[in-house]
C-alpha cells in the first residue's frame, strides 16, 4: 500500500482518471487527488475526492503532503510545460516541486500538440529528470482525429504504478553506467519491391525491457525491427528492418554490458529479392529461401568476458522448453527466456507474457503478468548473473 498524489489536468481524458482512482483505491493505495482548474471544467473535484474516499484537506500547506508517488493523468500540454520549467502557479505544480519521490505522467492531447517541438523538448526535459511516461498511445482522439495522443488506459497506468512501487524497493540506478542493447519487434524479409515475409511480433516485450533498463539507469540502445508500438524517448534507436540489418547493428554493439535479443528474427530470407513488384500472372510463384545468420549465435561467439547475453525462445509447449535449454548452451547465452507461443493469451502481440527463465544455475518460472513485470524479472536475473562476474 502506498500514498499516491494524483494530479488531474484539463483534458477530456479527465473522466478516465475517475476509473484510475477506483483502481488505485481497490489496489489498496491511499489516493490524494489534486485537480487543476482546467480539469474542473470536465469533472468536479468532488467526484475524485468521493472516489478516493477522502475530503479536500483543510491543511494550509496541502502541496507539502508527502507521498510515495506522484501520478499526473491526464497530463495536458500546458501542465507538461509547467512541470518542465518548474513553475509553481497552482496546487499541482507546487506539489510537484515539493515532491521528491518518483513521478509518473500520462500525457493526453491532440497529436499535433504532442508532436510539436516545444512539447517534445519539454518531454525530454522531464525524462532527463527521471520522470516516467506512460503513453500516449495511438487511436481515436476526442476531436474525431486519429493519431498518437490518447491517454494510456487506466489499467495500464495502474500496472506502471505497481512496477514503480516495486522498483522503489530495488537499489536505484542498479544498471547505471552500463550499456544495455535490446532488440525488439519482428524482421521483414523482402520478396520483391512491396512484399515481404514477416511475423506477428509487435515489439512490446522488447520495449518493456528498454523502459525497465532505462528506469534502472542504463544507457540503452534499441534495435528496432518494425515496431507496432512507439519506441521510448530518451534512448538511442537504430532501425533494423531486416535480419541482415539486425545482424550488422547487433554485431556493431557486441561490446555492450548486457545484450537482450528479444526481436523475432527471420530464420529464412529470399537471397535476391526482385527490385520491382512481381506481376500477378496466375502461375505459382516458387521461391527458395536461404537461412539467415543466427545473430545470437554470432554474438555468443564474439562475446567478451563479463558480458551478459540474453536470448529468447518462442516455441510450443511440448518440447519447446527442452529445445530452449539446448539453445542456451549451444549459443553460449547466459540466460534464455522461454515463452510458449502456442497460447493466444500471451507472447506475440499480447500485453501479457508468461515465461521460464533458464540460466546455468537453474530455472525460474514467472507467471502470467504484464510485459513490464516480466521485463523486470528478466533484468533482475541479468543483474544476478552480472553480480557473479
Ligand atoms: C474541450 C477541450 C478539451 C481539451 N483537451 C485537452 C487535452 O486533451 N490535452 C491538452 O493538453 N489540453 C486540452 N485542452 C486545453 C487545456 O484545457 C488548457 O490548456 C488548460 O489551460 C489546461 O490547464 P491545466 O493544464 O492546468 O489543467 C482542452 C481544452 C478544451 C476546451
Amino acid at each position: 500500500m502506498a500514498g499516491v498524489l494524483l494530479g488531474v489536468t484539463g483534458g477530456i481524458a479527465a473522466y478516465k482518471a475517475c476509473t484510475l482512482v477506483r483502481l488505485l483505491v481497490r489496489a489498496g493505495h491511499d489516493v490524494y487527488p489534486i485537480i487543476t482548474a482546467g480539469a474542473e471544467r470536465f469533472v468536479a473535484a468532488e467526484t475524485f475526492f468521493a472516489l478516493a474516499r477522502t475530503t479536500q484537506s483543510g491543511d494550509p500547506y496541502p502541496h507539502l503532503q508527502r507521498a510515495d508517488l506522484l501520478v499526473v493523468a491526464p497530463l495536458t500540454a500546458n501542465t507538461l510545460a509547467r512541470l518542465a520549467h518548474g513553475l509553481a502557479d497552482d496546487l499541482l505544480t507546487e506539489a510537484a516541486l515539493a515532491h521528491s519521490g518518483p513521478v509518473l505522467v500520462a500525457p493526453a492531447m491532440n497529436s499535433r500538440m504532442w508532436m510539436h517541438p516545444a512539447t517534445q523538448a519539454n518531454v525530454r526535459v522531464l525524462l532527463s529528470r527521471g520522470v516516467e511516461l506512460v503513453g500516449p498511445v495511438e487511436g481515436e482522439l476526442a476531436e474525431g482525429e486519429e493519431g498518437i495522443g490518447r491517454m494510456a488506459e487506466p489499467e495500464e497506468i495502474l500496472t506502471r504504478v505497481e512496477a514503480i512501487l516495486v522498483a522503489g524497493t530495488r537499489t536505484p540506478g542498479s544498471l547505471s553506467g552500463l550499456r544495455v542493447v535490446v532488440s525488439a519487434g519482428g524482421t521483414r524479409e523482402p520478396l520483391d519491391a512491396v512484399r515481404y515475409l514477416g511475423n506477428r511480433s509487435s515489439g512490446r516485450m522488447g520495449v518493456a525491457l528498454v523502459e525497465e533498463a532505462q528506469r534502472r539507469g542504463a544507457d540503452v540502445t534499441l534495435l528496432a525491427a518494425n515496431l507496432t508500438v512507439p519506441a521510448p524517448l530518451g534512448i538511442t534507436v537504430v532501425e533494423t528492418p531486416t535480419a541482415e540489418d539486425l545482424e550488422r547493428e547487433a554485431l556493431a554493439c557486441a561490446d555492450a554490458d548486457v545484450i537482450v535479443m528479444a526481436a523475432a528474427v527471420a530464420d529464412y530470407r529470399l537471397p535476391s529479392p526482385s527490385a520491382s513488384k512481381r506481376p500477378k500472372d496466375g502461375a505459382p510463384w516458387v521461391i527458395e529461401l536461404a537461412p539467415t545468420t543466427d545473430v545470437l549465435r554470432a554474438l555468443g561467439a564474439a562475446r567478451r568476458p563479463g558480458q551478459v547475453l540474453v536470448g529468447f525462445a518462442a516455441d510450443g509447449a511440448d518440447s519447446g522448453l527442452e529445445r530452449a535449454r539446448e539453445k542456451r548452451r549451444a549459443k553460449r547465452a547466459d540466460l534464455f527466456v522461454f515463452n510458449d507461443i502456442s497460447r493466444p493469451d500471451i507472447g506475440f502481440d499480447a500485453p501479457d507474457n508468461e515465461v521460464v527463465l533458464i540460466s546455468e544455475d537453474g530455472e525460474r518460472e514467472v507467471g502470467k503478468a504484464p510485459k513490464s513485470v516480466i521485463a523486470a524479472a528478466i533484468l533482475d536475473e541479468a543483474e544476478r548473473v552480472l553480480s557473479k562476474r
